[in-house]
């Protein structure tokens, strides 16, 4: 921010000013090429350590569509899609992010990413043929923050199932919606993504100007991506938008009556950040994925910066109900473009959770009382180990 008086308080709590208020101490150079123009976020390439367990989870429980699949890989999209994939499940040794898949608006954009990124110094490696079945053309980074990120144009087109409705579950995923990524400097991190092109939505913050987490978008929602801060670089999830509420309670059902009710980690539950209704599952690889609905359009170009105190405890349960701990620690490794796993960097700002829950952490209901403002019964529920 870091001067609230700068920004205007509104009536539901949070703050909104017209530029993204963060401000990097170790700033990335900005390259002089022009970046790539990104529609959206396209697909995640997720490497699984059992990909017939993968498929129960993904295929028979959530109800993904398979476009094709081998015995090295499985190809998924969701309900509205028309592009070949949004999910890729490929089989390997170690439960990892492959690549962060990005489209883009026209083949030339391809060459724009190899200059932007070879200006950086980054490893860049392009494939005429496509990295994976069902896409052309297309360009792999390894990114200054350290996460690999992939740029196509091409796609095979497949049938969108929006109006095959006698295939619709009730808790049908109907769109990718985003990916979130923990790296330990998010304010370093959200200064390239703007380079790239990218637009700050929301973010959280202290009064005294850390950063603890920010939403990006170049599609017109609240992001295409978000930074976590965390050790990094590590994925914390990959969202599904679903198109009601009811879908995603629809899904919880599903998983209690199946037993497997341990693969809710979190929610379901209202943002206050992005105003989406949410849930948190965990794949059998421990890989994180969001179901989520009803955020707001952001396309307008000024479009206003929300950023919330991380001290209200509204921010990321609109309810005000805890944050688990593992959603705020746990996060899967990325690979490099050879396949090996990056390096994990820890975080050194504080943590989140550490001033929120942690044992001198707090977090207030209504801003003008303060901590207080929390009753005592409740505030057990946000220091470790005072749960029963
Ligand atoms: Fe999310």
């Amino acid at each position: 921010m870091t001067n609230r008086q700068e920004m205007t308080q509104t009536s539901s709590g949070f703050y909104v000013s017209q530029e993204a208020p963060i401000h990097p101490d170790n700033p990335t150079p900005t390259p002089t090429s022009t970046p790539p123009d990104v529609l959206r976020c396209a697909y995640m390439e997720l490497v699984v350590t059992d990909l017939a367990a993968s498929r129960v989870f993904y295929v028979d429980i959530l109800g993904l569509y398979v476009t094709e699949e081998d015995d090295e890989a499985i190809y998924l999209r969701s309900t509205e899609e028309f592009i070949h994939h949004n999910l890729v499940l490929r089989k390997g040794p170690v439960a990892a992010v492959a690549a962060f898949s990005y489209r883009v608006r026209e083949p030339a954009d391809l060459d724009r990413a190899v200059e932007f990124y070879t200006e950086l110094g980054c490893e860049v490696r392009r494939n005429e043929n496509g990295f994976v079945k069902g896409i052309g053309d297309s360009v792999r980074v390894v990114d200054p923050l350290g996460f690999p990120y992939e740029f196509f144009h091409q796609t095979d087109h497949v049938e969108r199932m929006s109006w095959r409705y006698d295939l619709h579950i009730p808790g049908e995923l109907v769109r990718l919606d985003h990916f979130n990524q923990v790296t330990p400097d998010v304010p370093r991190a959200v200064k390239f993504m703007q380079d790239l092109g990218f637009r700050v939505t929301e973010d959280i913050q202290d009064d005294e100007g850390t950063v603890y987490a920010a939403w990006m978008r170049r599609k017109p929602t609240v992001h295409d991506t978000a930074m976590t801060g965390g050790d990094g670089p590590r994925m914390h999830h990959v969202c599904f938008a679903t198109h009601e509420k009811h879908n995603i309670l629809a899904i919880c059902d599903k998983l209690g009556a199946l037993r497997r009710s341990d693969a809710i980690e979190r929610g379901p539950g209202r943002h206050g950040v992005s105003n989406a209704f949410y849930l948190y599952l965990r794949d059998p690889d421990g890989h994180r994925v969001e179901v989520y609905t009803q955020d707001y359009y952001t396309g307008d170009p000024d479009n206003p910066v929300i950023t919330w105190d991380v001290h209200d405890n509204q921010r990321r349960d609109w309810w005000g109900n805890p944050v688990v701990p593992s959603w705020y620690t746990d996060a899967s490794l990325v690979l490099d473009l050879d396949g090996n796993p990056q390096p994990v960097v820890a975080r050194t700002d504080t943590s989140e959770m550490a001033v929120t829950i942690g044992a001198d952490g707090f977090s207030y209901t209504r801003p003008d009382e303060g901590e207080e403002s929390m009753p005592e019964w409740k505030q057990g529920e946000y220091k470790l180990g005072h749960q029963l």
